[in-house]
């Protein structure tokens, strides 16, 4: 779906590039998780997966990206946006009407969606980011993570081949946050949406990513399914990335020699893990 070979990018006005070497592909049906330290080039790499790079920020751009088949350099914003919707780490900057319902009816009408099936996208948007209530309010008059759930539902009307979308709780709280993993899962499932998420509550990408790539320094230093990548804990504490504390628990116990299992992802496998090495220690 995106396939990404040997990327670099300078922005206009830098020394140094933002990315470096980058080859990534994402498959068609994947659910990616992008974490990495502040200034990794996490949201560049964001841009560049949907045309924003080069097309609205200058610079050197080396190698290519390609999205559902289309070379983004050679492709136009307008048909980048017919394969791919993005909620960027600035949603206010992205919110163009000034009411709620017609910030998601302008992306229907721009995607060509027939009358008849508008009302039910609309609906189905609202109540999956849990903003049925905000349907007619202006958008100035919403807080921050109002306006996040906005730009969230704005994308998911439009049900895109794929969804990127840059640190899109930062202002939510943990239950809206869920929600908004939960809808991208459910897009994901029903609707065969490619997710790309850069976030940094990590427990939550390990629970609904399939595959993580980590960041540093304007490279990809270690990418693969969640769970090898939480494999390597001492490259990612190195590279200034918050592991889940079950992982990390599991890291301590294995340089003890106490374990040699699977790192554990959630508190029911750190559970089997501490059976084991319960049951170990018994003898
Ligand atoms: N519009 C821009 N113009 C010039 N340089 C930029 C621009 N945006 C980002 N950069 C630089 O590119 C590098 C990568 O930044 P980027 O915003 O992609 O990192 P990030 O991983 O998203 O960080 P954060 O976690 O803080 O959001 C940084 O050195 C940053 O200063
Ligand atoms: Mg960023």
């Amino acid at each position: 779906m995106i396939s990404i070979k040997n990327l670099e990018f300078r922005y206009g006005d830098s020394e140094d590039p933002a990315l470096r070497d980058i080859t990534l592909d994402v498959e068609s049906g994947d659910f990616l998780g992008i974490i990495g330290p502040s200034g990794a080039g996490k949201s560049t790499l964001t841009y560049a997966m949907s045309g924003v790079i080069p097309h609205h920020y200058k610079g050197d751009f080396y190698g290519s990206v390609e999205i559902g088949g289309l070379d983004t350099v050679q492709s136009s914003p307008e048909a980048i946006a017919r394969h791919v919707g993005s909620v960027f780490q600035d949603v206010e900057g992205q919110l163009l009407a000034s009411v709620v319902e017609d910030e998601i009816l302008f992306g229907l009408e721009n995607f060509g969606i027939p009358r008849e099936e508008i009302e039910e996208r609309i609906e189905y948007a609202l109540s999956s980011s849990g903003i049925s209530d905000l349907r007619c309010r202006t958008i100035a008059s919403l807080s921050g993570g109002q306006k996040q759930k906005v730009a969230i539902a704005s994308i998911t009307a439009l049900r895109p081949e794929v969804i990127v979308l840059d640190e899109p709780t930062g202002e939510l709280d943990p239950q809206s946050s869920r929600r908004v993993f939960e809808t991208l899962r459910e897009l994901n499932h029903t609707y065969g949406v490619t997710v790309v998420i850069v976030e940094q509550k990590i427990m939550m990408l390990c629970e609904f990513a399939r595959r993580m790539a980590v960041m540093e320094a304007g490279r990809i230093i270690l990418e693969g399914p969640v769970r090898e990548v939480l494999s390597h804990g001492e490259r990612l504490e190195e590279a200034g990335v918050n592991i889940p504390r079950v992982a990390a628990l599991s890291r301590r116990l294995r340089e003890a020699g106490l374990y040699r299992g699977n790192t554990p992802i959630d508190l029911a496998e750190a559970e089997t893990m501490m059976r084991e090495v319960a049951a170990d220690a018994a003898f």
